[in-house]
């Protein structure tokens, strides 16, 4: 059971960071994935990267907040592996300002994709979830979900919500054999923050708050979604795995 051998996995935005550590993790233990991305090139690169290591792979055009690209997924998911044993809700963005500088647009983008979308897809691939008799969702959220990191309040709202749908829908969906989990990543090195933390003023004050005194690599956050994908892992559920390097348990800096 240390494995996901024979399983069907949808992970959303595989195609960087922890979504990419996430497709390589999962099919190094024996599950077939279908993963998303909205461009095609970066797509196209990661599904023959790990073709060529001889993983059972695709990559496909979506965009999680396009209701035609999302019925469109589904009807691939079940044309292709008929059942979902794993869904990913990983994708995800951030637009960091203050508050009041926000537009009206950018702040229904941060929740769009943050929350909205992550609810639209478990709604939708419930039925196919349901016929696993064994299915995991694990839903990607962040330590701003909880404490503020100066991320901007839209993302850190989008992410508190996206905890609460988790323990909502594990409650929801034990009886039908779904677990539903979350994993919460401090900063981790990937596109995303990549700029952010070239800054020594922004790096810094996150290593100094961190007993490990280093960023996370995507791998370290793959490896917690992995296991909460597995049978291994079934008795847990409404969870919310923090991979912070003991960030969130620091009283002193
Ligand atoms: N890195 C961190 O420090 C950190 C910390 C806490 C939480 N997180 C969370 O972890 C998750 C992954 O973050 P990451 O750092 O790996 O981000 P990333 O490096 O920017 O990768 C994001 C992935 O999602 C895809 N994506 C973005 N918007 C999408 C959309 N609308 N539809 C479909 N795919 C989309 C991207 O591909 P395209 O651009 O081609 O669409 C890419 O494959 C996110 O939910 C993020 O909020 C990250």
């Amino acid at each position: 059971m240390w494995n996901l051998q024979n399983k069907k996995a949808l992970i959303t935005g595989g195609s960087k960071g922890i979504g990419k550590s996430c497709v390589e993790e999962f099919a190094s233990l024996g599950a077939e994935i279908i993963f998303t991305g909205r461009n095609k090139s970066d797509l196209d690169a990661t599904e023959r990267e790990f073709l060529e290591k001889g993983y059972k792979v695709k990559g496909v055009v979506s965009d999680v907040t396009s209701e035609t690209d999302r019925t469109k997924l589904w009807a691939l998911v079940r044309e292709e592996f008929g059942v979902l044993d794993i869904l990913v809700n990983n994708a995800g963005m951030n637009i960091r300002k203050a508050a009041v500088s926000y537009t009206e647009e950018e702040y229904r983008d941060v929740v769009e994709v943050n929350l909205m979308a992550p609810f639209m897809l478990c709604r939708m691939f419930f039925t196919l979830l349901k016929k696993s008799g064994k299915a995991s969702v694990i839903n990607v959220s962040s330590v701003a979900a909880t404490l503020d990191d100066h991320t901007g309040a839209p993302y850190g709202m989008a992410k508190s919500g996206l905890l609460q749908m988790t323990r909502s829908l594990a409650v929801e969906w034990a009886s039908y054999g779904i677990r539903v989990n979350a994993v919460s990543p401090w900063f981790t090195l990937t596109p995303l923050t990549r700029g952010l933390l070239k800054q020594p003023e922004k790096i810094g004050p996150v290593l100094q708050r961190t007993p490990m005194r280093r960023i996370a690599e995507p791998e370290e956050v793959a490896a917690a979604i992995a296991f909460l994908a597995m049978d291994k892992a079934s008795y847990i559920t409404g969870q919310n795995i923090i991979t912070d390097g003991g960030m969130s348990i620091n009283a002193l800096m």
